[in-house]
């Protein structure tokens, strides 16, 4: 038994933010952002919450995957800005949609939380311990970057992608997933920080080694996904979508260069949205099945990158 993708939604924040709007901000310009990151627009929440993208995307997800909130035996949300310490956005999301009969927990793997979610699924899957699940990455980036920083407020926006994934006899083939936490000062934000009556600190936000990132994502990213390819027995050739986590155009043309695969099988779409962590795969693979890129029985892979470190690829069969 395995893990079939068998719907998907979306949900972005109405308000969008053109790198020229950005540039009356901080002191940087359209070229210097879409030159370098492949980014030119993002989207920014006024009053959207995480959990309310992540209901919206769940609900279109179940929608298109003809299936009732109360059939979902399992809700995994993938997200590093929840709105709440507690309760997690996964119980908010299981209240909103009326999955009653659902366990819900969120799980923190950054950029890579959505293809974790997925291969945590898998794993209660093939133990036949639930049938259903909902797999969701919901961010709000924008309240975690310090926006007088250029070189990473530029880089980020909010969204919220999910997908319904049942048991069944085709779907994930394989995957490999991996974290190196020595690495993990790379790219950082602090929770909220201590303030009692003895200490008080001030408040922190997103801070990364910009060449460091890049260079990890440049070297793991074919690795990890050469790694499935070789698990699985398939031929690069016969993968017909390359999905990869939306950072940064110039990290993914270095993979498809890096891998031999013709960068037309590497759909993006970080122009719009920028970089929405864990939103990322879920949202373009929404855009993707609803735009008819998707036919049942295509082979893609799935591959994610970031914070932790985390990184990791599977591949399924649509
Ligand atoms: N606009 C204009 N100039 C900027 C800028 C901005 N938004 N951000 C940084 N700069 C400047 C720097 O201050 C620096 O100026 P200096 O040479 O006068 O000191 C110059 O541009 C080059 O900075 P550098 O950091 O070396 O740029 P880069 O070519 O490495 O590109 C990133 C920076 C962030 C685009 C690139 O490192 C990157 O994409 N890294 C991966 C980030 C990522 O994807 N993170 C998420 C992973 S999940």
């Amino acid at each position: 038994m395995t893990t079939r993708i068998i719907g998907t939604g979306s949900c972005l924040p109405a308000q969008v933010i053109s790198n020229d709007q950005l540039a009356q901000w901080v002191d940087t310009s359209d070229e210097w952002i879409s030159s370098r990151t492949g980014i030119r627009n993002r989207r920014i929440v006024k009053d959207e919450t995480g959990a309310w993208m992540a209901s919206q995307a769940a609900k279109k997800a179940l929608e298109n995957a003809n299936t009732d909130a109360e059939e979902i035996d399992l809700i995994v949300v993938a997200t590093c800005s929840n709105d709440m310490q507690f309760p997690s956005t996964a119980c908010q999301v299981q209240e909103a949609i009326g999955a009653r009969h659902a366990v819900a927990f969120d799980i923190s793997a950054a950029c890579s939380g959505f293809l974790f979610g997925i291969n945590t699924v898998h794993a209660y899957f093939s133990a036949g311990i639930y049938k259903k699940a909902l797999v969701i990455g919901t961010e709000v980036l924008s309240k975690l970057v310090d926006w007088t920083d250029r070189s990473t407020c530029v880089l980020f926006g909010d969204g919220a992608g999910a997908a319904v994934v049942e048991a069944a006899e085709t779907g994930l083939e394989g995957f490999v997933q991996y974290s190196d936490g020595s690495k993990g000062n790379v790219l950082t934000c602090s929770s909220r920080k201590i303030q009692n009556p003895l200490q008080e600190t001030t408040e922190d936000y997103i801070r990364m080694n910009g060449q460091e990132v890049f260079k990890f994502a440049v070297k793991k990213v074919p690795e990890c996904i050469l790694q499935v390819l070789e698990q699985t027995g398939t031929k690069k050739e016969d993968i017909r979508w390359y999905v990869l986590h939306q950072a940064n155009s110039r990290i993914i043309q270095s993979a498809a260069k890096r891998l031999g695969v013709p960068e037309e099988k590497f759909p993006m779409n970080m122009e719009k949205y920028g970089n929405t962590s864990a939103a990322s795969i879920p949202v373009l693979l929404d855009e993707m099945n609803r735009n008819g890129m998707l036919t049942r029985g295509d082979r893609l892979i799935l591959s994610g990158f970031g914070a932790g470190l985390t990184w990791g690829a599977a591949q399924i069969v649509w």
